[in-house]
Parts: structure tokens; sequence; C-alpha cells
């Protein structure tokens, strides 16, 4: 019996953590997925899969619970456009956090915790900040 191939560790010395297997995924071409307790969401585009914040730089929705058109995520709250390679908005300002994403031959979809990119939050006057004091 062999072992199924693990793809080499993050270059942080992290782990990668199994979110998901491709057959989910590419059900519906998109997935909410936690990984240490943080929302991603998974997307499917060109038979490749990207991960990113699953909730909305603008007002919290989740992003995973939007549509995927033309390879763009657009959120369900207010039809901001994301690119998911990216994470970056379409004419607004802010990024979502974007992560690494590997599939192996027998199809598990695995993420690096650690985000490829940071989150940057949008400017936008609606926009709801978060992690402020209570
Ligand atoms: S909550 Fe995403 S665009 Fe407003």
């Amino acid at each position: 019996m062999t072992q199924p191939a693990l793809p080499t560790t993050p270059a942080d010395g992290g782990s990668w953590v199994h979110v998901a297997d491709l057959k989910d995924v590419g059900r519906r071409k998109r997935k909410q997925v936690e990984v240490g307790g943080c929302p991603i969401a998974l997307f499917l585009v060109d038979d490749e899969v990207f991960a990113v914040d699953d909730t909305c730089i603008h007002q919290e929705k989740s992003l995973a619970k939007g549509t995927l058109l033309n390879g763009q995520v657009i959120c369900p709250g207010h039809q901001w456009r994301f690119d998911p390679r990216t994470g970056e908005p379409q004419d607004q300002d802010g990024r979502l956090a974007t992560y690494a994403v590997q599939v192996t031959e027998e199809g598990a979809v695995l993420v690096d915790p650690n985000p490829a990119t940071p989150r940057v939050p949008t400017t936008a006057e609606s926009a709801i900040t978060s992690g402020g004091a209570s």
C-alpha cells in the first residue's frame, strides 16, 4: 500500500491543512471551509482552486454564498466583485487575504493557514470595521 504523496510544507515552515476534497469544491465551484476557526472560501476557476477570506471586507457577508461569474466572485451583499486569485476588489480599495492552495493527486485540497497576502480593510464609508474595541 502506498501513502499519498503530500506536497512540501509551506515556505514559512507551517503545515498544510486538508480542508476539502476537489469533488466537493467542483460541485458548486465554491465552498466555505474553516482553518483554525477562520472562515475561508474556496473557488474553482479554470480547473484551479483559489482560497480567500470568506468574509467580505465591506460588510462581512459570506463570499462563498456569492456568485462566481467569469472568474470573478460577486459578493451577495452589495455585488462587489473580487478576483479570487489576488483577493482584490474591482473599483474598490482594500483586499481579501489570499491563501496558498495545493491539490494532491488524490484530490485532497490543502490550504496553508498563513495568508499568502494579508487582508486590507476597505475605506468605503459603509464598511464595518472589525477588531475594534468593544
Ligand atoms: S458585504 Fe460584500 S459588497 Fe457589501
